[in-house]
């Protein structure tokens, strides 16, 4: 099934078969969002594993975009990431 889903509110279509993370990085420009730190991140492994592809469906949870399948009128959000600090003091 093919349709439209909605990228922070931008109507944006999807293919029968693909992934939300490949039409998220074939019709936006920032992937699946930015860190706080200006960052682009998205589609890296493909298969669950990196977590880099996050995004928030429906606003019911955060989700891998690489393992979800599109619906017809999903809405689909950037998760806000947040600056972790590395310092131990
Ligand atoms: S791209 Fe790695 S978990 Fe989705």
């Amino acid at each position: 099934m093919s349709g439209f889903i909605y990228w922070r509110d931008r109507k944006i279509p999807f293919q029968a078969g693909e992934s939300l993370a490949y039409t998220l990085l074939r019709e936006t420009s920032a992937g699946c969002g930015t860190s706080a730190c200006g960052q682009t991140y998205g589609l890296f492994c493909g298969i669950g594993a990196c977590q880099g592809c996050l995004v928030d469906v429906d606003g019911r949870g955060i989700v891998e975009a690489c393992l979800t399948i599109p619906h017809d009128g999903m809405r689909v959000n950037p998760v806000k990431h947040t600056a972790v600090s590395n310092d131990d003091d």
